[in-house]
């Protein structure tokens, strides 16, 4: 689990996330279980539809699988510590099945390499983010014979899957990745060393992926992008993409992660005010308060220029809710540096935000040039005071919340109680209320908000 401990269960930043594939008789059957980011969880989709399409078969359990996938994350060290962890429990199923086909793909797979292997001798493929195509002669390779593990890691600045479909959990929400890779270059980050070059989906492809989403009941989809609005395909840009999108019938609700501060412009701020259904809800990561870190950093943006944008943003959209990254201890982060991220909190009041000890990573800037020199007691304290300062504005916000009516998507069953169901209001905040008779997924209900937690509305239909 990642150091975020402000707990948000569909953000799935370092969750674990089961899939297995669709299925058929007869044919060999794989497991794919997802850590790490929303993309992951699309890209276990994608890898489940490339599959499928081959002929493999869903296993439901880890126990009836001939196949497991670990789709994986490299942020930081803590997540890939988790999969090794989870590596070696997964090795008794080696032992009931002696024929298992054990991988593991995604961000970890990229970064480590052959060194997989070398930690955890019995896994017997490392599949690379843009490697998914070749997944089933991997898989179909080492069902054949058993011999040296396969390792393709090979990255594509070509590759976006176009002409895929994805193996979707069933639902009213679902995810399309629109952008893949990384230009940015911030100084402490693994992902353009392990997603390669930023690169489009073509918009033909995202709007044929949302008209099959609509008409198949989805009610909701989110566009995934590592910096998902600097988005370019020939002469579109991310705003002609939403402008494009708000246009297909029957989905009701568009939402968007991550944004990148730089790339806010003015035309998608109006575009996003200007229609309904684009949800007012933004991730807009900023990692500190200090100009001097950011500096380092490598963001591309001033604390001034930050502080404007959140402006602009309010202005045009009153209501919008904003959720944040942060990253504490970061190489030379001063004391006075760390008050600046608090104050900004303070001052920026976010929803919510996941907050993050500094983790150095192999291949970096950082971890190259910058001395990871902040001492683990100090990266601990500060963590624990920015997460209860964050919880007690939370807390504001949701109490702030009583007594008022909003509009909510309802989901289903809430997570302890089939008499309460759970959805979303347009600002992405978890609301808990009475089931009613003839209520179904992706209905739009309006519910009175009676009470809270620090993360959940709770109330009833009116
Ligand atoms: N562009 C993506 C960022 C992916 S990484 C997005 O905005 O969603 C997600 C978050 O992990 C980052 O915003 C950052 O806060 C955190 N992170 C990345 N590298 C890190 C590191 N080396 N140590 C600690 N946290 C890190
Ligand atoms: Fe990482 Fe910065 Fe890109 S945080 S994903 S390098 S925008």
């Amino acid at each position: 689990m990642s150091q975020h401990e402000l707990k948000n269960p569909e953000a799935n930043q370092g969750g674990v996330n089961s899939m297995p594939v669709s299925n058929k008789q007869g044919a060999k059957r794989v497991f794919i279980e997802t850590y790490g980011c929303q993309m992951n969880v699309a890209d276990s989709e994608l890898m489940g539809g490339i599959l499928k399409k081959e002929g493999f078969d869903a296993a439901t359990s880890m126990e009836e699988a001939d196949v497991i996938v670990v789709n994986t994350c490299a942020v930081r060290e803590k997540a890939e510590e988790r999969v090794f962890g989870r590596l070696s429990q997964l090795l008794q199923y080696k032992q009931t099945n002696p024929n298992l086909v054990l991988g593991v793909a995604g961000c970890m797979a990229e970064h480590l390499k052959g060194q997989i292997v070398e930690r955890a001798p019995y896994v017997d493929m490392v599949i690379g983010p843009d490697a998914y195509r070749r997944l089933p002669d991997l898989i179909q390779g080492q069902v054949e014979e058993a011999h040296d593990p396969a390792i393709d890691v090979r990255l594509d600045k070509r590759e976006t899957y176009e002409g895929l479909s994805p193996d979707r959990q069933e639902g009213i929400s679902g995810w399309i990745t629109v952008q893949r890779g990384c230009d940015k270059f911030c100084t402490f980050c693994i992902v353009p060393f392990v997603r390669g070059r930023e690169r489009g989906v073509p918009p033909r492809d995202i709007l044929s992926q949302a008209r099959d989403l609509a008409a198949s009941g989805f009610r909701e989809v989110t566009l995934l992008g590592q910096t998902v609005n600097s988005y370019r395909y020939e002469d579109s840009d991310f705003a002609d993409l939403l402008e494009a999108l708000v246009q297909i019938d029957g989905l009701e609700r568009i939402r968007f992660t991550s944004p990148y501060p730089i790339d806010f412009t003015p035309k998608l701020i109006e575009t996003m005010a200007r229609h309904d259904k684009i949800c007012k809800y933004l991730h807009l990561p900023v990692q500190s308060g200090s100009e001097p870190v950011l500096k380092r950093m490598r963001r591309g943006y001033t604390r001034v220029e930050y502080d404007k944008l959140v402006k602009d943003i309010r202005a045009a959209m009153p209501d919008v809710a904003l959720s944040t990254d942060i990253i504490v201890g970061f190489p030379g982060e001063t004391e006075e540096d760390f008050q600046l991220t608090m104050e900004l909190m303070r001052e920026t009041r976010f929803d919510f935000s996941y907050l993050f000890k500094y983790s150095e990573r192999s291949g970096t800037f950082a971890s190259r040039k910058l001395a990871d020199d902040i001492p683990e007691d100090v990266k601990r304290r500060r963590l624990k005071e920015i997460i209860e300062l964050q919880e007690s504005i939370s807390a504001e916000v949701f109490n702030s919340r009583i007594g008022k009516v909003y509009k909510v998507m309802a989901q289903g069953p809430s997570k302890k109680t089939d008499a309460d169901w759970c959805g979303r209001t347009d600002d992405f905040k978890m609301t808990i209320f009475p089931y009613q008779e003839g209520l179904r997924e992706g209905d739009m209900v309006n519910v009175k908000i009676t009470r809270c937690t620090s993360h959940t509305l709770i109330g009833e239909i009116v």
